[in-house]
């Protein structure tokens, strides 16, 4: 007997950074597990909420009105008791008491670890990688990186207008944590003359140097896109106009990249990576992420998806380089 079967209630959780295209995930979760006559409970504020026993019980009309917007309706949380043996056991008695008997988890590669914990402790859960940082293995695109980029392009566009009206370098510093995902990608996709990212190491000294280049050539303003694992926006700034006497600018685009209408791109991942979690939980598969591999939705085991991270691919890296400056 398969025992996804057998499950009449399960969860649904958001952990870590919230997205854009979590309400999507949680939408379709939400209708696929009442289309198959399973309740499910929503579970308040990631893993705090299990620690806190925290649940909504859920409907078709709770997630009315939600895959337009930002964020988690569910809210999220960092917490760090769950990491410890004696959370764990508390949120599996909060979770035995309310009759949940399997769990859908969204979120980044510390709540995928989570995921996994829960997993090795013998409960059953599916992953959803929703992280802004795109640094998830074994998905092309984790929920909400394309929305995060969208804003990105908006604020680098508007930036580039005051930039050449004003002949200024901007330092445009972008989230990411280690990522140089959304560094590099946006810098392609906006035209800055530079990335900054932790993966490649960078020498100040040769972009003052093209930028001097630039300047003399009579292209009088630039852009650079720093991640912010890579360095520090103000000391770059600062070199940056020692060195050539550009005036320097510096924006710290910081949690704007987080929030705001999900994209189509990620209004229809979230409810694919939704739809297909939860089916396979019920279909009785366990210890597994969902993610997009060549449009097509895969499921991976979670100990292979924490064994690494993603970096971004090499020829984007080349090519923010060839394009740029
Ligand atoms: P993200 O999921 O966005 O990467 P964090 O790294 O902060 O965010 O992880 C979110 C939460 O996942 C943590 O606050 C903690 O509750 C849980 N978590 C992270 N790492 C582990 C771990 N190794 N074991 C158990 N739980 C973890
Ligand atoms: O992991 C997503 C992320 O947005 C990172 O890019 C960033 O470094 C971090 O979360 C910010 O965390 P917080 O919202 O707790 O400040």
């Amino acid at each position: 007997m398969n025992f996804g079967d057998t499950m009449k209630k399960i969860g649904i959780l958001t952990s870590g950074g919230d997205c854009s295209g979590m309400n999507a995930a949680i939408r379709a979760a939400v209708r696929t597990s009442l289309g198959r006559n399973v309740c499910i409970v929503g579970v308040r504020k990631g893993y705090l909420g299990l620690l806190k026993s925290d649940f909504l019980p859920m409907d078709t009309k709770s997630v009315s009105g939600i895959l337009q917007r930002g964020g988690t309706f569910l809210q999220s949380a960092r917490c760090d008791a769950f990491k410890t043996a004696a959370g764990q056991r508390l949120a599996l008695d909060n979770l035995a008491k309310e009759g949940i008997e399997g769990l859908v988890i969204l979120g980044g590669d510390g709540s995928l670890q989570g995921a996994l914990t829960l997993d090795r402790l013998g409960f059953p859960v599916i992953g959803i990688p929703a992280s802004i940082d795109n640094d998830i293995p074994f998905t092309d695109m984790a929920l909400g990186v394309d929305t995060a980029l969208n804003n990105i392009i908006y604020a680098v566009d508007c930036i580039k207008d005051t930039a050449s009206s004003h002949d200024r370098a901007f330092v445009i510093e972008v989230m990411g944590r280690n990522s140089g995902y959304l560094a590099t990608i946006s810098a392609i996709a906006s035209g800055a003359e530079y990335a900054i990212v932790p993966e490649v190491e960078f020498d100040l000294a040769e972009i003052c140097e093209q930028l001097r280049y630039r300047y003399q050539e009579g292209r009088s303003n630039a852009i650079i896109i720093l991640a912010e694992g890579a360095g520090h926006a103000q000391t770059i700034a600062d070199s940056i106009k020692h060195a050539i006497g550009f005036e320097t600018r510096v924006t710290v685009l910081g949690h704007y990249q987080r929030g705001g209408a999900p994209s189509v791109f990620d209004r229809l991942l979230g409810s694919r990576l939704g739809k297909r979690a939860v089916e396979l939980l019920l279909d009785g598969e366990r210890g597994k992420m969902v993610g997009l591999s060549c449009h097509e939705i895969v499921a991976t085991p979670l100990v292979e998806v924490v064994k690494g991270s993603k970096r971004p691919e090499d020829d984007m890296l080349r090519m923010a380089e060839v394009l740029g400056i």
